[in-house]
């Protein structure tokens, strides 16, 4: 009975193949899954490694849009996902996150009244200048099931007026860590960027505001230049584009103690993550990685779509501010205990089971 229904999986970017991982596993244990991947990343170290690594399944349709601006790559998926969602008339459509192919994939599937499944419902930052924030408050408004990763998101919906189809779920993402961590261990990463365990700085930068605003690019590379352990730093694409360009990335490619990186697969990172003294990031991602690998994490930013890593003292929100960027690396030592803000683990079972709930008694949504 469980493979009556059709689900298409619409994914994009690494964060997505992350999460997607999780899900996939179990959901084709239940349903037929069709995924879509819209080719928003495209280089190896972007997508394929992530194939590869957390062995999800070849998508069925890889629509290759590629890079552009965000109205454009938008406008792009949109089209092209109309088509394969008309020719494969699914049951539901499940999204994850808020990037560029979460949005053009939660408008499709509207458009349609196909039900859309969000996965990471819920988070806010509560600024409209984060493009993120547009994607989320969007795709929450056209979902008819909202898997949240913490509390705080199912706060946020209810706060939205959302309560039918809010569920708490945890964080997919935890369930990842746990599943990989053993095998994480055996990735030989830190010999070959000669740093020790314990020892050296992780960072990643990729947020526009951070690699695209010159002032908050001189702070944060500055001391990034100035911190006196190695740095390990896999860097996106987009930040090695702008730091070209500003004239930062050779400075930054030269420092002795700097290693410039290609981004990771996810399992050389996570062992990254776990031998880190200190994380630096601007990813919503690595935040929380962070936290489960309970390794102090400071975050350029005021402040976080995440806010229980604050709260509960592994997470210090300090923009792009040098002398507090570099504070926080050389002083800040979090030793709180931790609840289980992200749930137990078995956010894929949950939403799953709660998809497979949903399909056998739709909710007129689009009434
Ligand atoms: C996107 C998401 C962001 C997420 C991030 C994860 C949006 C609006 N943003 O940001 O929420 O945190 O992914 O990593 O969807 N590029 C390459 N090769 C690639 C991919 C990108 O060179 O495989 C370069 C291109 O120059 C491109 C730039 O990176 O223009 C930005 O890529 P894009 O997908 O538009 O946004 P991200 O910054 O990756
Ligand atoms: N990640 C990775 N290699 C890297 C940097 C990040 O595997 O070099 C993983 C990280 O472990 C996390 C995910 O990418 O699982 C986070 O994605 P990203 O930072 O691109 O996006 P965000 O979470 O900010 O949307």
């Amino acid at each position: 009975m469980g493979t009556r229904y059709k689900v298409v999986t619409i994914i994009g970017a690494r964060p997505q193949f992350v999460k997607a991982a999780v899900v996939s596993r179990v959901l084709r244990t239940r349903c037929q899954e069709v995924l879509v991947h819209t080719g928003q990343h495209y280089d190896h170290e972007m997508s394929g490694a992530f194939f590869e690594d957390l062995q999800i399944p070849e998508p069925d349709y890889n629509l290759a849009i590629g890079s552009g601006s965000h109205g454009r790559q938008t406008g792009e998926m949109l089209g092209r996902l109309e088509q394969t969602l008309i020719d494969e008339r699914p049951d539901m459509v499940l999204i994850y996150g808020d990037t560029n192919s979460t949005l053009a994939g939660a408008l499709a599937a509207a458009k349609l009244h196909i039900p859309i499944a969000h996965v990471e419902a819920g988070p806010r930052n509560f600024s409209m200048r984060v493009p993120e924030e547009v994607n989320r408050l969007v795709a929450d408004r056209l979902s008819a099931l909202f898997f949240c990763a913490t509390q705080t998101s199912v706060a946020n919906l209810h706060n939205e007026g959302y309560r039918d189809g809010v569920v708490f779920t945890g964080d997919v993402m935890l369930d990842l860590h746990l599943a990989m961590r053993e095998r994480a261990l055996e990735s030989d990463v830190l010999e070959r960027l000669g740093v020790e365990h314990g020892r050296y700085v992780l960072a990643t930068i990729h947020r526009p505001r951070n690699t695209d605003i010159d002032d908050r690019v001189h702070s944060i590379f500055g001391a990034l230049m100035e911190i006196d352990e190695p740095v390990v730093l896999p860097l996106h694409p987009r930040a090695v584009s702008h730091l070209q360009r500003v004239g930062w990335y050779e400075k930054v490619a030269s420092a002795s103690h700097i290693r410039l990186t290609k981004p990771q697969g996810y399992l050389d990172f996570l062992r990254l993550e776990l031998g880190a003294r200190a994380i630096v990031t601007d990813s919503g991602g690595v935040q929380r990685e962070a936290y489960f690998c309970q390794r102090p994490c400071v975050t350029l930013f005021p402040n976080t779509a995440w806010p229980e890593t604050v709260d509960e003292g592994w997470n210090l929100c300090v923009d792009a501010d040098k002398d507090r960027i570099l504070d926080a690396v050389r002083t800040f030592v979090p030793d709180s205990p931790q609840t289980a803000a992200f749930g137990d683990g078995h956010a894929g079972e949950k939403i799953v089971d709660e998809m497979l709930k949903y399909l056998a008694d739709p909710r007129p949504i689009y009434a």
